[in-house]
């Protein structure tokens, strides 16, 4: 079976690496010469974790190529994925779909034999109906059916470990209202059968909203903890223990109870924006995950208003140190990312700020667009290493919890601050244990300090 990926971003690379890995022969195609060329060479232009050995025995193995053009990789395939970028659209809120659009308008221009086409894009609900339409008017020779189907099949893939979430995920999505369709889909995830993963067979609307409803759930667990640690720090009680106390129950789940500075990344809040715009589009509410979304927003300024109240209380001098300042651990990923609400507003407040993140370092061409700040850029010192950002510092801020920093010299740490005031140390990410900080003013999310 032949797979075209339209979009060699996140989810069209991981995707049809690990398809290629299957034994599939996949072509990727995007616009990007530049990227396309440096694929061809087995370099990767964005950091995951494993992407690149699979990538590379892919172009080995002759079953992953990389092209800009779509019109022979279409023609030769029986399944063409839309993987290209949902971004939010500027004003409103809703999922712009410009590229979505645009790539099934080229793919119809050149599907010949019976081909399926499947968005991989999360898309609003109602987005596979609009594709057979597009393919219709380019195409009105070519009949439903019979020369082609649509399908949603949402990817469930988390930034630095999606690899594994691709080969073993809790379930795989597939929305279609043709059986001969969903047959082909099948067959693609047939190597899935063998550790058993539950395959959902739907229709496209209830898949495409599979998606917006699992990360807007996702988001309004991790917020729920948030409340609820800062309800903890009020009342002395004690937020991981809380999390262990409800999550071991079987109904809520573990998972996704990690208190912190707020969530960010590419997807929670986007996609919890863009369900909100769908349900008004649809004359109804996500009233709770509107809510989400601001209590998520403000959760970010008043985690910078707790560095500086902790700052004039213990009375320190005002150089942090910042430790991480992407999403999460194992990316490179700086969008929307806590530290991008946090450092402004801390510089605001007459803070002088040391940076150091295991894969963010000054001149990263991503860095500089994600900020989008260049005064505050300049006024940020980026640190070769975590002892490096700490000297001097009046207060260290752990806002990622990259594995290098669970297990800090503390003792070097306190030397490097040289302060005669007791330093503060804040851990947003709960990493450190009070019990073996007493060199420190030290303050955890959910705990009294
Ligand atoms: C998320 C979903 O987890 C994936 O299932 C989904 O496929 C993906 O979005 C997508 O739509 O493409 P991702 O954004 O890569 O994946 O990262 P997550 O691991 O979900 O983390 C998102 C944010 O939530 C991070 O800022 C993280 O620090 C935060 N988080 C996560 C917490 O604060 N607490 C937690 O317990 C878990």
């Amino acid at each position: 079976m032949k797979i075209t990926i339209v979009g060699a971003g996140y989810v069209g690379l991981v995707s049809g690496s690990c398809f290629a890995e299957f034994g599939f022969e996949v072509t990727c195609v995007d616009k990007d010469t530049a990227k396309i060329d440096a694929l061809n060479q087995g370099i990767i232009p964005i950091y995951e974790p494993g992407l690149d050995s699979l990538v590379s025995q892919g172009i080995k193995a002759k079953r992953l190529t990389f092209t800009t053009q779509l019109s022979d990789a279409v023609k030769a395939s029986d399944v063409v994925m839309i993987a290209v970028g949902t971004p939010t659209r500027r004003g409103d809120g809703y999922a712009d779909l410009t590229y979505v659009y645009k790539a099934t308008e080229e793919i119809a221009e050149f599907i010949n034999d019976y081909t399926v086409v499947v968005t991989k894009s999360t898309v609003p609900v109602g987005t596979s109906r609009e594709i057979a339409e597009i393919i219709k008017k380019i195409r009105p020779e070519l009949i439903e059916g019979v020369s082609f189907n649509v399908a949603s099949n949402p990817e469930f893939l988390r930034e630095g470990a999606a690899i594994n979430d691709f080969m073993r995920p809790d379930r795989v999505v597939i929305g279609t209202n043709s059986t001969k369709a969903s047959e082909v889909l099948q067959k693609l995830y047939r190597p899935l059968y063998l550790i058993e993963t539950p395959i959902v067979s739907t229709t496209p609307e209830t898949s495409e909203l599979i998606k917006y409803a699992a990360n807007a759930f996702l988001a309004l667990k991790i917020s729920f903890i948030n409340q609820m640690a800062d309800l903890c720090e009020k009342t002395g009680g004690d937020i991981q223990t809380l999390a262990k106390g409800i999550g071991l129950d079987k109904r809520i789940g573990g998972k996704f109870l990690h208190a912190g500075p707020g969530y960010g990344g590419s997807c929670f809040p986007k996609d919890t924006l863009a369900l909100s715009q769908i349900a008004e589009q649809h004359g109804t509410k996500c009233s709770l995950i509107d809510e989400v979304i601001r209590y998520n927003d403000d959760r970010k300024l008043l985690m910078a208003h707790k560095i500086i109240d902790a700052i004039k209380t213990a009375g320190v001098n005002k150089k942090v140190a910042i430790l991480g300042i992407t999403f999460k651990p194992n990316t490179d990923d700086l969008r929307e990312a806590p530290s991008l609400a946090i450092i402004p507003e801390l510089l605001k407040n007459g803070m002088t700020l040391s940076v150091y993140d295991p894969l963010y370092y000054c001149g990263s061409e991503r860095l500089g667009h994600a900020f989008n700040c260049e005064r505050s850029l300049e006024q940020v010192r980026f640190a070769k290493s975590s002892y490096d950002a700490v000297a001097d510092a009046g207060c260290v801020v752990i806002l990622t919890e990259w594995n290098e920093f669970r297990a800090l010299d503390m003792k070097k740490i306190r030397e490097l601050m040289n302060t005669s005031a007791i330093p503060l140390f804040m851990d947003f990410r709960n990493i450190y244990q009070a019990k073996d900080m007493t060199e420190f003013k030290y303050h955890r999310i959910g705990q009294k300090a």
